[in-house]
């Protein structure tokens, strides 16, 4: 059981929540909601007791076991002798129980006598998901943990929400997952600070909140007319001085009672990617290109060329060579052997999910300053439109939540005139008009494009020319057919 009573939390000035209170019951199913840097992984960091409140009260009863939304560093992984040790450091499972998780959540490949230091923070974050499975807390918390699963693993976590027999707290912007098995919504409301809860799944959700705000609008509306006319009838002249100052009173009584009109929610301005640069007729080519991890082959022999403005999608299971192929493009990591071309012209802007390519420490507006050359009202003019206001361009990256990474990844790469965007998973912890918005951003860009994607929806729009097919090894045009690969394995 949790129960939160009176809880006002803010980090400096910056207010996350006003005075919220919320229960969740044994066994209970939740979904909480709400949009990028609303306050979930705040609030879950609240419960989960790793972070002090500044006011009220956060009583849990019960074992509790809290995954957050993204892992680098994990003391008790880095600390563990294999990945079995970390997974279940009391020894209370059976190998194929350990086995049956890591199936689940796509990582058979493991060796569970390996360590789990090298693994890339995809693959840590699953390993904790499965290590707070494996624990079968009274309270199970997980922060967005479908990111790095394609449908099937998507599949398997539902499966396993709906059959947990004790309370969970899951938050996802993957609105499938708060379909099934989901007892009842909280939503982070960004305007309020406060949290309002709806019974049922997320569809029910959306539902009951339209009812709600229409309400709210016609009561508004019929206040608003009752005013008017109050008004007008003051205008006439025709009452007492008497009358007159009580209708004045009631015109002012009136006017406070007025519903507060919902507002619509603040999101990423439209955004258009800059005229790439004119390069070549080719901007990249990779030839004959094959890659070894000890014993274990990931690329052989690929063989590919991509064309000025062509939109490549780049299709496989995890596991398949997709990261390795993208990190060898962008110069992270070299093929064993065979080559990458590229054109003298070619600018090349790159997108991971795990957004390695920061520096935690510094500052949103230093990370940006040192990307490009632009005076600072540009850069300050820019960072406005991905909604960073004055007081977060000085928060340093680190600190800023899932979406607002994404956020500044894409802002670096609108800031500048590349003609190849290599994308690894784009969407990854943006809120569901965030997502579209980016996407719209994409489908007009003018230069080349590879991208790793597991949403449909996502490259179906894109609609790529050509698709490269890993571990098949195989390139082909564009079909349709090619959608149910997208999210299968
Ligand atoms: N240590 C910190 N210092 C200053 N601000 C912070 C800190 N940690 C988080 N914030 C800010 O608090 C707000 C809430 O962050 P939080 O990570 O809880 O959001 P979220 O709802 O989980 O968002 P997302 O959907 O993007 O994961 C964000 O604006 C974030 O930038
Ligand atoms: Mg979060």
């Amino acid at each position: 059981m949790i129960s939160v009573q009176n809880l006002s939390f803010s980090y400096g000035g910056h207010i996350v929540f006003d005075d919220i209170s919320l229960l969740v019951n044994d066994n209970q199913k939740v979904g909480l909601v709400g949009p990028n840097g609303a306050g979930k992984s705040t609030l879950l960091g609240l419960i989960s007791q790793n972070q002090q409140t500044d006011i009220g009260r956060v009583q849990v009863v019960g074992s509790i076991a809290s995954v957050p939304q993204e892992i680098k560093h994990d003391p008790a992984l880095d600390n563990s002798s294999s990945i079995r040790a970390y997974l279940d450091p009391e020894h209370e499972h059976y190998d194929f129980e350990v086995t049956k998780f890591l199936k689940g959540l796509e990582l058979s490949r493991l060796n569970l006598t390996d360590s789990a230091k090298l693994l890339s923070g995809g693959q840590k974050t699953r390993l904790a998901i499965i290590r707070a499975l494996l624990a079968e807390p009274d309270i199970l918390i997980l922060d967005e943990p479908t990111n790095y699963l394609d449908t099937k693993g998507k599949k398997w976590v539902m499966d396993f929400i709906s059959t947990y027999q004790k309370s969970i707290i899951i938050v996802s912007h993957d609105l499938s997952l708060l379909d099934h098995s989901i007892d009842k919504i909280l939503f982070i409301n960004a305007h309020t600070k406060k949290i309002e809860e709806y019974k049922g799944t997320y569809a029910q959700f959306l539902k009951l909140r339209e009812e709600k705000i229409n309400l709210t609008k016609k009561q508004h509306k019929a206040s608003a007319a009752h005013i008017q006319s109050m008004q007008e009838g003051l205008r006439m002249g025709t009452q007492s001085v008497k009358q007159r100052i009580q209708l004045q009173k009631r015109i002012e009584r009136e006017k406070e009672k007025l519903p507060e009109l919902p507002r619509e929610a603040a999101g990423l301005k439209n955004i258009r990617l800059p005229e790439p640069t004119r390069g070549g007729q080719i901007p990249l080519s990779v030839n004959h290109i094959s890659k070894s991890y000890g014993d274990n082959k990931i690329l052989d022999n690929v063989n590919f060329y991509l064309e000025r403005g062509e939109k490549l999608a780049l299709i496989g299971k995890n596991g398949a060579g997709k990261s390795t192929l993208v990190k060898i493009l962008v110069g992270l990591e070299s093929p064993d052997s065979g080559e990458v071309v590229r054109d003298v012209n070619l600018k090349l802007g790159y997108y991971s999910q795990e957004h390695e390519v920061f520096d935690f420490a510094e500052t949103v507006i230093k990370t940006i300053q040192n990307a490009c050359h632009l005076n600072d009202g540009h850069i300050r003019s820019i960072l406005g439109k991905f909604m960073f206001s004055e007081q977060k361009i000085y928060q340093t990256v680190g600190t800023l939540s899932g979406g607002e990474k994404t956020r500044l990844a894409i802002a670096l790469l609108v800031l500048q005139d590349y003609n190849l965007l290599v994308l690894d998973e784009p969407t990854t912890y943006l809120d569901v008009l965030s997502q579209r918005i980016i996407l719209e951003a994409l489908k007009e860009y003018k230069g080349a494009m590879i991208i790793v994607s597991h949403t449909e929806e996502f490259i179906k729009e894109l609609a790529p020319s050509r698709v490269l097919l890993l571990p098949e090894n195989r390139i082909d045009h564009w079909h349709d057919e090619y959608l149910a690969k997208v999210g299968e394995v």
